[in-house]
């Protein structure tokens, strides 16, 4: 075929709006794009020029249309697929509202789009800059949690547990992870000024891992089912060596949670709440990713203690991967809540890890009268009903507060999913067991121990108010961490749960 034949070809194509093949485009796409440009965009958007503040604008500048969005977004927002942008107009200050956006054809979307990638790319963004397959679920929460400290709530929107919350002043940013190109985002993130100067936009004082988490968790908003990194999965922790991990617990650990992991380190008098028994964790049953939280990015990542330090930047990936090695291959559990396989003496358990089977036969009975006498002094959970009970007092206005849902089977079931599975940073039934007996596989580690919710006698005096603040605040110099993420409504589920277990 002819150029000739083929220009001509293709312009049929486009007049008639079927060409929509992407990265097919033929110098006349480009032709044809340019035109509609002049014809039907410029008189509101630039193409060119310096970055200019939006009150000497018409509508968002395209100078760096060619780096700023996924194509597909583009396709569907130039055919006229995607919810306006600015729900207060763009020019809010001339009481503009939102007015219908000129749409075009697929076809034609996708000459334009063509046109920007060969014509509008913005050298100042670094292809590959910003790796969003490295994004880690706590990395995106860190980011959530950082947007709304920095006022970007203030000025826009996103999504939050089904619901868009947070000012409408500028561009809604509730899907940007469909929108943007990840990599423009951190370029504008770095800058803003660069690309909208002295408009009402705002220079956040962030550090570098502050804005990757902020722009991570943005390109989580508008992705169902967001692949999030899983950093146990990493070679790291394919390599991991237990022998390495048991020389790093002993030189950064043992300070803290003893030689032995009772929990009696050197620092443990001073503290409170006190470090972890790790003897009676059986950490092989931990989820990963908690476990990976609270060591690589310490515990205030779950809500807990910031006595216990983030170990990240101390050991790398690898010193974090070996020490949790380490505790897997070494601690199994308190000796009431495990078989006779239980090894609390790390010495022992690094034998029997290393040990054929024969020989671990051995050593196990060994370390489980080991970890029996070592219990004996330790925290842990007893069995009388009423627990001491040293729990800040709720403040006045929270005492007053009673449950404002129904206890029906569905709130109560909601609340069981929480308690049981899916309450973040840990599901509270890993410590206050799945009956809520406080008898959790980490309930043994903790002094004081988690609250029995099925002692009837303790829990009828402890109003609704007062276990809403702790849950919601945590109950300081103890292992009860904050839930501060848990909407209200969760909380009040959480209650009724709770509630329903007392005997
Ligand atoms: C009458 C003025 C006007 C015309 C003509 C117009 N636009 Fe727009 N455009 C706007 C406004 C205003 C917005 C902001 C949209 C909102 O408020 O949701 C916008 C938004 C956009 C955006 C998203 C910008 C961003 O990053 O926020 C793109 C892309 C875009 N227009 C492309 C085009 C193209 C291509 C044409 C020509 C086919 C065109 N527009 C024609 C006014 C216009
Ligand atoms: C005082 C209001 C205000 C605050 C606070 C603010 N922004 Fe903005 N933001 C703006 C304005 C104004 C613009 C320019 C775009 C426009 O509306 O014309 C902008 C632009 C942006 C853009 C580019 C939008 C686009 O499509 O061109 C992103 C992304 C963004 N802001 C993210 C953030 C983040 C992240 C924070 C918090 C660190 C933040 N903003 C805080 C007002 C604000
Ligand atoms: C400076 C003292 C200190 C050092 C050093 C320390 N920790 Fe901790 N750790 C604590 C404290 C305190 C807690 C209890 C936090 C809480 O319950 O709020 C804790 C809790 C833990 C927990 C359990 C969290 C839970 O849910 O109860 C693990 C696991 C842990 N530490 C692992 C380690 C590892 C591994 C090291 C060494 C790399 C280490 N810690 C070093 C003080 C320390
Ligand atoms: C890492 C262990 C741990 C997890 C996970 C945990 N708790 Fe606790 N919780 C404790 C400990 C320890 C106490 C005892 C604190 C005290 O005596 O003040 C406690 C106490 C409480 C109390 C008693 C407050 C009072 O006034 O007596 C409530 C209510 C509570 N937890 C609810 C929850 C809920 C709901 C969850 C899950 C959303 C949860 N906990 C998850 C360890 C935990």
């Amino acid at each position: 075929m002819n150029i000739r034949k083929r220009m001509a070809i293709g312009s049929a194509l486009i007049a008639l709006g079927w060409l929509s093949l992407p990265g097919f485009s033929s110098a006349s796409d480009q032709v044809a794009a340019k035109k509609i440009l002049q014809q039907n965009c410029v008189q509101c958007h630039r193409l060119e020029g310096k970055p200019d503040s939006r009150f000497n604008l018409k509508a968002p500048d395209l100078i760096w249309a060619g780096s700023k969005y996924q194509r597909p977004w583009l396709i569907r927002w130039l055919t006229g697929k995607e919810a306006p942008l600015y729900s207060k107009g763009y020019r809010w200050d001339l009481n503009q509202t939102p007015a219908k956006h000129p749409v075009v054809s697929e076809s034609e979307a996708n000459a334009l789009a063509d046109y920007f990638a060969a014509h509008n790319k913005d050298a100042r963004v670094t292809v590959g800059a910003f790796d969003v397959t490295k994004l880690s679920r706590y990395e995106a929460d860190f980011g959530a949690m950082a947007y709304k400290a920095h006022a970007c709530l203030g000025c826009h929107t996103i999504e939050e547990d089904g619901k868009l919350i947070g000012g409408p002043q500028s561009t809604a940013l509730h899907e940007s992870g469909k929108r943007y190109d990840k990599d423009w985002l951190y370029r504008f993130a770095l800058n803003p000024q660069d690309f909208v100067p002295h408009s009402g936009e705002f220079l956040a004082d962030a550090t570098d891992p502050q804005v990757r988490a902020v722009i991570g968790y943005l390109m989580t908003q508008g992705v169902k089912d967001f692949q999030y990194y899983e950093p146990w999965t990493s070679a790291e922790f394919d390599k991991a060596s237990v022998s390495r991990g048991k020389v790093l617990y002993k030189e950064y650990c043992s300070q803290c949670h003893g030689l032995t992991g009772k929990g009696d380190g050197p620092a443990a008098s001073g503290l409170e709440p006190k470090p972890a028994i790790h003897a009676n964790i059986p950490f092989d049953q931990l989820p990963m990713e908690y476990l990976y939280n609270v060591i690589n990015h310490g515990g205030p990542a779950v809500g807990k203690s910031s006595n216990m330090p983030y170990w990240n930047l101390t050991l790398g990936q690898q010193g974090v991967a070996d020490v949790i090695a380490y505790l897997k291959a070494t601690f199994k559990g308190a000796p009431e809540s495990t078989a006779a396989t239980s090894a609390a003496s790390p010495a022992a358990a690094a034998a029997a890890s290393v040990l054929p089977a024969k020989a671990a036969a051995i050593a196990a009975p060994i370390a489980a009268v080991a970890a029996a006498i070592s219990s004996s002094g330790g925290g842990g959970q007893s069995d009388a009903c009423i627990q001491p009970r040293k729990t800040v007092r709720a403040p006045d206005s929270f005492m007053a507060m009673k449950n404002p849902l129904p206890a029906s089977a569905e709130v109560l079931q909601a609340g069981k999913e929480l308690f049981q599975k899916t309450a973040k940073p840990a599901a509270c039934a890993m410590c206050h067991g799945d009956k809520g007996d406080g008898k959790g596989m980490m309930g043994a580690a903790l002094v004081p121990p988690p609250r029995n919710f099925t002692c009837n006698a303790m829990m009828k005096d402890i109003p609704d108010g007062q276990l809403f603040w702790i849950i919601k605040k945590g109950s300081p110099g103890t292992g009860m961490m904050s839930f501060s993420g848990l909407s209200d409504d969760k909380v009040w589920q959480l209650i009724h749960y709770i509630r329903s277990l007392a005997r």
